[in-house]
């Protein structure tokens, strides 16, 4: 099999390339520079050019605040773009895996139990929305798809669209000896980029399409995660709880989204660590690159 891999320089989507290479897969890894999702002309010339049974889509507007303000650049990349996208892997007769996320959920105030993937999408902020709308592209384009919703990605390559990953970020203050405020009323579950690019490539393996729920076991607010990563790092910066629109974010963010594997669960394909476990690969490979 064949994958293009769109956005191979990004966060989740460095990993993947290591992954499916090491995995022995025919990878054509594609950058920023190679292809760009909202001009059909490109994502034709990269499809004809590398003739691909499945089509992996990383590329995201995801600055979740800014995203309120940029609808239209939003829209671009992350609904119509994956449009074209679906209906180019449909001419060519292509797989398409495209990456969703946890924020399609959010309207349920009340909410305390994990979404799975037949509840319904409630998204609350342009982001969310955007998703969603890609997510339903995808869904009716396509009969030959891979839709994955994950939450909290942190890996070694940082987010591109979003500048570095919250777990160097809580390090870095830490060093710096800054007092450190984290929201404490947003629920959720970090998910390290590696494991879930194994998670990927072995639904991708099966040859099983469907919409999935991806994150690691367990959840946390972001305050928990950051007291975490102090605690395994063996760092004792002020840590102090905040409250969201303590820093005047523009977009509305979730009180509860943590999603449950279920279909993967239902597969016998669920191999997510729970996210403590987690951490602790991604310390331990940070340590081995940084020589920390
Ligand atoms: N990060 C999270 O916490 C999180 C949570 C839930 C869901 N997700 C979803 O997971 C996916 C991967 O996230 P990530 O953190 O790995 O993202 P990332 O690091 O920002 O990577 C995105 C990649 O796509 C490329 N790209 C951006 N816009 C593009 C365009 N218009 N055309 C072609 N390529 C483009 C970027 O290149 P340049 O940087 O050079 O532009 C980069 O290589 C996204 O779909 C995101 O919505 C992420």
């Amino acid at each position: 099999m064949k994958i293009m891999l769109i956005g191979a320089n990004g966060q989740l989507g460095s990993d993947l390339a290591k992954v499916l290479h090491a995995r022995g897969h025919d990878l054509v890894p594609l950058t920023h520079a190679d292809i760009e999702v909202t001009d059909q002309a490109s994502i034709e010339a990269a499809l004809d050019a590398h003739h691909p049974d499945l089509v992996m889509n990383m590329a995201a507007f995801h600055k979740v605040d800014l995203c309120e303000d940029k609808v239209e650049q939003t829209f671009a990349v992350n609904t119509f773009g994956v449009r074209q996208l679906a209906l180019a892997c449909r001419a060519r007769d292509a797989a398409l895996l495209h990456m969703s996320s946890d924020y399609v959920f959010g309207g349920e105030q009340t909410r305390n139990t994990p979404y799975i993937e037949t509840d319904t999408p409630a998204p609350i902020n342009a982001y969310g929305v955007s998703k969603l709308a890609g997510e339903q592209f995808v869904r009716y384009v396509l009969e030959q798809y891979y839709i994955f919703r994950v939450t909290g990605l942190y890996g070694v390559a940082g987010s591109s669209g979003k500048g570095g990953n919250f777990v160097e970020l809580m390090l870095r203050l830490a060093r710096e000896g800054k007092d450190i405020r984290v929201v404490d009323d947003q629920r959720m579950t970090p998910t390290y980029t590696v494991d879930l690019a194994h998670q990927i490539a072995a639904v991708v393996e099966t040859g099983q399409y469907g919409l999935y729920h991806a994150t690691s076991q367990g959840d946390c607010t972001w305050y928990e995660f950051a007291a975490e990563i102090f605690r395994q790092s063996e760092l004792s910066p002020n840590l102090d709880r905040a409250k969201t629109g303590d820093f005047g974010e523009r977009a509305t963010r979730p009180a509860y989204s943590v999603l449950e594997n279920k279909a993967l669960q239902q597969l016998g394909l669920d191999q997510m660590r729970p996210w403590q476990q987690a951490l602790a690969g991604y310390l331990q490979e940070r340590k081995s690159l940084y020589k920390e």
